[in-house]
C-alpha cells in the first residue's frame, strides 16, 4: 500500500517566488489576461485591454485566428525545427515582433525597459512608442536586440525630426510610422470612467487604486510617468542622457520658461489629459503620402508604414518603395468595424507581389499556431501588443518572457505538428478559411 501510494503521490519542490508561482498556475496568454486584470486597476487593465466603440475589430482580430484551419501533413521528417527567418536582410531568430504601446510604465514601472530587455533574450526587435515612458536613449543602453521607433506625426515637425534623429543616433534600426491615427479612435471604457494620462486621482481612481496597493505604491515609489520621448528631447538638449522627469517637474515648479521653449510640459505626459484631448490637438490631421517624403529624409533608417488596411494602399506604399508595411487596424483601438488585418493578408500579399516591401501584420496573436497562420498565409513578420502587456502586468520582465516563450514553443509545437520544419515550408496549403 505505501508503495502504491508512493508512485502516485509527487510532492513538487516549493516554488518560494510569488511571480513564478503565478506564472506556473498559466496555460495561455488569456490566463495570464486575468492575472493583468487582478493586479491592476480597472481604468489601467481597459486602457490596455479595451478597444474602439463596440470592439467588433478587437474581437474579430483574435476569432479570425480561431477560424483558421490548419491541414497537416503527416510522415515528414521534424526532428529539427527552425522558426528563424529574415527581415531587412538581417537573419532573425523568429518572425515575431514587439508592436509599440504608450504608456507602458502604467503597466509596470520598469515598462519598456522590461520589455526591451525580454526581447533582447529572444532576439525579437521591439517598437518604442512616440508615447513611451521610457527615453530612446535609456532603451538603447539596455537593449542588446534590434530597436525600433515608432512615429506619431505631431504639428510640430520639428519634434518628429529631432526624435528620428536621436533614434537614428541611438542605433535604432527602423521607423514605424503609424499612419491610422489622425484622431483617436473613441475607447468607450475609456470614455465611462473619464480616464486620463496620467491616471488622475479622483474618488474612483482613489478606491481603484486603494483596492490595487501594489500597483499604487510603485506608482508613487517611482519617478513621475512622462512622455519620456517627447520631453526626453529637451532633456537631450540639456544634456541628460534619460529625459529625467523630475528635472522637468522642477523646471515647472521655479516656473522656468525659457528651459521649456515648446512649452512641452503640456505635451510631454507630466499633466493628465484625455488621451483623445492629447492626440486630437497635437496629431498632424494633414499627414498625407505626400508627407512621407520628409519622414524618410530624416534618417537612413528602414521605413515601415503601420495602419494599412486596405489593399490599394498597400500597393501605393510598395511602389514608392516603403521599405515594409504592417497590416494592422491598431489592435481595434482605432475605427472599428474593420476586419482583422490577418483576413486581409493574401490579398494584400497576392496584390503587391514580388516587390522589396515587406509585410508584417498584427492584431489578435495569441498563440504560436496564429503566428504560424500568419506566416503561411504570406507574412514576412507577425507583431503583437497585448499579450506582452499583460505579460508585463502580471509578472514584469518574467511574464513578457513567459509570453515569448509561449508563443515560440506554440510556433515550434504547431510546425512539428504541421510536418513543417522552416519558415519557408509554411505555405497556403496549410490554412483554409
Ligand atoms: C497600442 N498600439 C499602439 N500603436 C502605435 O502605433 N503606437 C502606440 O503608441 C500604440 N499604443 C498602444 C497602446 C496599447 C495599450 C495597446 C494595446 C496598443 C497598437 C499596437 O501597436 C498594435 O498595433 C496592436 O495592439 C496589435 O494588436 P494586439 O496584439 O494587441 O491584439
Amino acid at each position: 500500500m505505501l508503495e502504491s501510494l508512493r508512485s502516485v503521490v509527487q510532492l513538487k519542490p516549493i516554488e518560494w517566488d510569488r511571480i513564478e508561482r503565478q506564472l506556473a498556475t498559466c496555460g495561455n496568454v488569456s490566463d495570464l489576461r486575468k492575472i493583468a486584470k487582478r493586479k491592476l486597476p480597472g481604468g489601467v487593465f481597459d486602457y490596455i485591454d479595451g478597444g474602439a466603440e463596440d470592439e467588433i475589430s478587437l474581437d474579430r482580430n483574435s476569432s479570425a485566428f480561431g477560424e483558421m484551419m490548419l491541414h497537416p501533413s503527416v510522415l515528414r521528417d521534424v526532428s529539427a525545427v527552425d522558426t528563424s527567418t529574415e527581415l531587412f536582410g538581417v537573419d532573425r531568430q523568429t518572425p515575431i515582433l514587439l508592436a509599440p504601446t504608450g504608456f507602458t510604465r502604467i503597466a509596470h514601472p520598469q515598462g519598456e525597459l522590461a520589455v526591451a530587455r525580454a526581447a533582447a533574450k529572444y532576439g525579437m526587435p521591439y517598437g518604442l512608442s512616440t508615447l513611451g515612458t521610457r527615453s530612446i536613449e535609456e532603451l538603447a543602453a539596455v537593449a542588446s536586440a534590434p530597436l525600433w521607433f515608432q512615429v506619431y506625426v505631431w504639428k510640430d515637425r520639428g519634434l518628429v525630426t529631432e526624435m528620428i534623429t536621436r533614434a537614428a543616433a541611438a542605433g535604432f534600426e527602423a521607423i514605424i510610422v503609424t499612419v491610422d491615427t489622425a484622431v483617436l479612435g473613441r475607447r468607450e471604457r475609456d470614455v465611462r470612467r473619464g480616464f486620463t494620462l496620467p491616471p488622475k486621482i479622483g474618488p474612483g481612481t482613489f478606491i481603484d487604486g486603494a483596492r490595487h496597493p501594489r500597483w499604487s505604491i510603485d506608482l508613487l515609489r517611482n519617478e513621475p510617468i512622462t512622455f519620456a520621448n517627447v520631453a526626453g528631447g529637451r532633456a537631450a538638449r540639456r544634456g541628460s542622457p534619460n529625459g529625467d522627469g523630475r528635472n522637468q517637474r522642477n523646471e515647472r515648479e521655479r516656473g522656468d520658461v525659457s528651459a521649456d521653449p515648446r512649452g512641452l510640459s503640456d505635451i510631454d505626459g507630466t499633466t493628465a489629459v484625455s488621451l483623445s484631448d492629447y492626440v486630437n490637438a497635437q496629431f498632424d490631421q494633414s499627414l498625407s503620402w505626400e508627407s512621407l517624403e520628409w519622414i524618410r529624409a530624416a534618417s537612413d533608417l528602414k521605413v515601415v508604414l503601420k495602419g494599412i488596411q486596405r489593399v490599394d494602399d498597400a500597393c501605393r506604399a510598395a511602389d514608392i518603395g516603403i521599405d515594409a508595411i504592417a497590416l494592422s487596424n491598431h489592435g481595434g483601438r482605432q475605427i472599428d468595424g474593420t476586419p482583422a488585418p490577418v483576413e486581409m493578408l493574401a490579398g494584400v500579399v497576392d496584390a503587391i507581389g514580388d516587390t522589396k516591401t515587406a509585410v508584417i501584420v498584427d492584431g489578435g496573436v495569441r498563440r504560436g499556431s496564429d503566428v504560424v497562420k500568419a506566416m503561411a498565409l504570406g507574412a514576412d513578420a507577425v507583431m503583437l501588443a497585448r499579450p506582452y502587456l499583460y505579460g508585463l502586468a502580471a509578472g514584469g520582465e518574467r511574464g513578457v518572457e513567459w509570453v515569448l516563450d509561449h508563443l515560440v514553443s506554440g510556433m515550434k509545437r504547431t510546425m512539428a505538428l504541421c510536418g513543417r520544419s522552416s519558415i519557408s515550408e509554411l505555405t497556403a496549403d496549410l490554412v483554409s478559411y
